[in-house]
């Protein structure tokens, strides 16, 4: 019987143990996390979702209270397209956050960044690019291109002078999207280096619509790796999304993946980002405690535990200090959604915000309990204390099992 170690994923002139534990933003998957994944063999990512944030809280630095400071004059007023974010602070946090994770790199692995196209922040186009500069002039191993169609991206670093040395990646959910992508770039001739496709039983924003429930990702992966044959392109494929366990995994590998991503039984590791208490929640969810909604002003499906903070509050927008979410013209779908709320209950203190979620603060204060469509399985993958917690895992642990597991087993923790 096949384990996943069986496999390689070449990715250049390197060979890595095929597991990619994918970006969990904001600071879900933490440097640490990424380190681990990366001394083992394979590869870790961190997110770049909010770095100034992350920076300020890892690092520091001032960066939002800077930003909340020159705009505070805004606060109240529904237009918020005067709140820009200062390229060159963008460029300074995304570098910090990338080389104090580099400097730390010991193994065979690599550590990638995970960008989401879908984080508009009042300029798309502009901040993106600097996003994507900043994180390849910190030496940043790869990017995985994520949330959003990212048709211009390439576009955007091409004349980076390590374009074609950093491994680039996209995160697609069908055939179509990862065609539109191709054709967009090919002028540039540059194909990505992998091709991660996302099922809908992944975490975090889905690339489906509510009618997630009707796809099923081995079908995907099938129809994107028959779609590179068509086209004779030899582009490692890597399924994401509900692979649990070193079988499951092992199952993508026969079919000819390149490597698998996973992201929810990591949650659970001391390595994670989200803090202890939150980290219980997850071990505790049971089936129907999770949801998909349509709560992130993204306008993507996405997966949460029900009962998380996100979906029961009613902040006011806090643009002038985040407003990632912010699109071209300074909107953001929240914005809406909280004014309405306020004059239908013009007298109360509180109010509760149904439809939409402020996806920054909430992701800033580990409040959105994104999750894989597993997560009710974790509690099988520790052990129960007398106190009725369970017991945390290490990300060694949880990636060694993945690596090493067959007839899908899970190894308890020792
Ligand atoms: C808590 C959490 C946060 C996530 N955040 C992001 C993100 O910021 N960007 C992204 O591209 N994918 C995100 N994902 C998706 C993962 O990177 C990964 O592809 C997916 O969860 C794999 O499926 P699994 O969780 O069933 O293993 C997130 C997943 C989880 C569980």
């Amino acid at each position: 019987m096949k384990k996943l170690d069986d496999f390689r994923l070449k990715l250049g002139n390197s060979e890595l143990v095929p597991i990619m534990i994918g970006g969990m933003g904001v600071d879900i998957s933490t440097r640490e996390l990424a380190l681990v994944a990366a001394k083992l063999g394979g590869i870790g990512h961190i997110s770049d979702a909010m770095a100034p944030a992350v920076t300020d809280r890892l690092d520091k630095t001032h960066f939002v209270k800077e930003k909340l400071k020159k705009y505070k004059y805004n606060k109240g007023n529904d237009d918020k397209s005067v709140v820009q974010f200062d390229l060159d602070n963008i460029a300074e946090a995304t570098r910090i956050h990338v080389s104090k994770t580099m400097e730390q790199k010991e193994g065979d692995g690599m550590i990638f960044i995970n960008i989401m196209e879908k984080l508009t922040m009042n300029n798309p186009s502009e901040t993106l690019k600097v996003r994507l500069s900043s994180a390849m002039d910190a030496g940043i191993d790869g990017i995985s291109l994520s949330a959003g169609l990212h048709l211009g991206s390439f576009g955007l670093i091409k004349d980076h002078p390590r374009f074609h040395d950093v491994k680039l990646g996209i995160i697609v959910s069908s055939p179509r999207a990862l065609n539109l992508f191709l054709r967009k770039t090919a002028r540039l001739n540059r194909l990505p280096d992998f091709v991660v496709v996302e099922g809908p039983l992944a975490g975090g924003h889905l690339g489906f619509g509510m009618d997630w429930a009707e796809y099923d990702l081995k079908t995907i992966v099938q129809e994107v790796m028959d779609f590179l044959a068509e086209k004779e392109l030899d582009i490692p494929v890597i399924p994401a999304g509900g692979i649990f366990t070193g079988s499951d995994a092992v199952e993508y590998m026969e079919m000819g993946a390149g490597a698998v991503q996973v992201g929810t039984r990591f949650t659970v590791t001391k390595e994670c980002g989200l803090p202890e208490k939150v980290k219980q929640e997850y071990f505790k969810a049971d089936e129907d405690d999770i949801e998909v909604n349509q709560a992130s002003p993204t306008g993507y499906p996405m997966r949460m535990i029900k009962k998380c903070p996100a979906l029961h509050s009613g902040v006011e927008p806090n643009c002038e200090a985040f407003g990632y979410l912010l699109d071209a013209k300074g909107n953001c779908t929240y914005i809406k959604a909280y004014n309405e709320e306020l004059e239908k209950h013009p007298d109360e203190k509180k109010i509760i915000v149904t439809g939409k979620t402020c996806l920054c603060y909430h992701m800033r204060k580990f409040g959105c309990w994104t999750c894989g469509h597993y997560t009710y399985k974790l509690k099988d993958t520790s052990r129960k204390q007398e106190n009725g917690d369970y017991e945390m895992l290490s990300a060694e642990h949880v990636f060694k099992d993945y690596q090493f597991s067959t007839n899908n087993q899970i190894a308890l923790p020792e």
